[in-house]
């Protein structure tokens, strides 16, 4: 009667010890699936949206958007950690919302597109990101920054700004640098409020305040500079900004890119000397069709190279739009498009479109692909 209770138990330990290496083999991946659901370490799908990946000795960082049911920031921003880009570890929550309802980044706050850099000379890890003050919609229009001793936080948050407050853009015409007058962004969608838009009546409306900065992404360029690219004059034209040694503060030094352009999600990568851009228009939660541009520096000037996407539900980015374009360690010439299908009724459901930059006749290409893996780069 013992022997056939101790046999039943073993029986039942190695049952339950199999079930669990298969469950863990479950979430063991050695490719992509675009657009599937995406599980961590634990088995959760990955919580990471509008995000961006840090990459230091041997380990990837994916800081993103926690994100509930709705869009708003109820717990913050989240960082996965990974050695090869397919299997993700949650480290936690890199910069957390704070109680405080006086806080800037208050839960129920708007905490958007986190992107980390690390600054060499102060040896800080920088995270910037797209914030919205509670209760205020999208009007704030703000760039938050915070800093970290170590890649997964917790990062301190430090402050917000309007960026280039009291600054004209470098290519802006002499004759456009003058006071804003009232009444000279008139009417919405006509010609005359385009044409005014095109000579700056944004930028000057926004002077003294600082320009709006939403949708954004931050870059630091083979000599150590960082910019910040973010979506500016009520998301009707891209600001690029440079950055201040510490990676904290806006020099001053800007230029307007593709004005009356309509373009957001901006994501950056280098090749062969030259920048590459993709962007999306502007239909919110909605997808649309991508834009890529190509410049010989990072502050332009930027050409049109047209949508990046090929093939069926190529005018829809595969419904999906642009966060971050990832250089894969060890690899030359192999960029990663990655961008998120949201899910606006039930945004934690968003789905993670990562795709291999694709090359013809110059311009970066983006195919569809149901299952990839890294090898794909050896081969192309
Ligand atoms: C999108 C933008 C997202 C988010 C959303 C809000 O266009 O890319 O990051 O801000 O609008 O509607």
């Amino acid at each position: 009667m013992n022997k056939i209770r101790i046999l039943s138990i073993l029986i039942l330990i190695i049952f339950s010890s199999s079930n669990i290496n298969c469950q863990n083999r479950a979430h063991r991946y050695s490719a992509f699936h675009p657009g599937k659901i995406w599980k961590d370490s634990d088995g959760n799908h990955i919580n990471a949206h509008g995000g961006g990946i840090y990459y230091e000795d041997g380990t990837y960082y994916w800081y993103g958007e926690h994100k509930g049911d709705d869009s708003k920031a109820h717990v913050g921003i989240n960082v996965y950690s990974s050695k090869d880009l397919y299997n993700w570890k949650k480290e936690g929550i890199a910069l957390a919302v704070e109680k405080d309802p006086n806080s800037e980044i208050t839960a129920g706050s708007v905490m958007e597109r986190p992107k980390v850099i690390y600054n060499k000379k102060t040896g800080k890890y920088v995270l910037w990101f797209h914030l919205e003050l509670k209760g205020k919609g999208y009007s704030a229009a703000r760039t938050g920054v915070a800093i970290s001793d170590t890649p997964t936080g917790p990062f301190k948050y430090l402050k917000s700004y309007r960026p280039n407050a009291r600054k004209w853009p470098k290519n802006f015409k002499e004759s456009s640098k003058r006071e804003f007058k009232k009444g000279e962004i008139g009417e919405w969608w006509t010609d005359q409020w385009k044409k005014n838009l095109l000579e700056g009546s944004f930028v000057r409306r926004d002077f003294e305040e600082g320009q709006m900065s939403r949708d954004m992404t931050v870059y630091v360029d083979k000599d150590g500079t960082a910019y910040h690219i973010h979506s500016s004059e009520e998301n009707q034209t891209l600001h690029i900004s440079e950055l201040t040694d510490d990676y904290l503060n806006f020099t001053g030094n800007w230029v307007r890119v593709q004005a009356g352009g309509q373009n957001e999600a901006p994501a950056i990568f280098e090749k062969d000397g030259k920048y590459y851009m993709v962007t999306s228009g502007l239909t919110g939660w909605d997808p649309n069709a991508a834009r890529s541009f190509v410049a010989d520096s990072i502050m332009g000037k930027w050409s049109a190279l047209g949508n990046p996407a090929e093939g069926k539900d190529a005018d829809k980015t595969f419904h999906s739009q642009s966060t971050f374009i990832l250089p894969v360690e060890g690899k030359d010439d192999a960029f990663i498009f990655m961008a998120d299908r949201w899910k606006p009724n039930n945004h934690i459901d968003g789905r993670y479109i990562w795709l291999p930059i694709e090359w013809e006749n110059g311009k970066p290409i983006i195919k569809w692909k149901d299952e990839w893996d890294l090898s794909f780069f050896d081969e192309n």
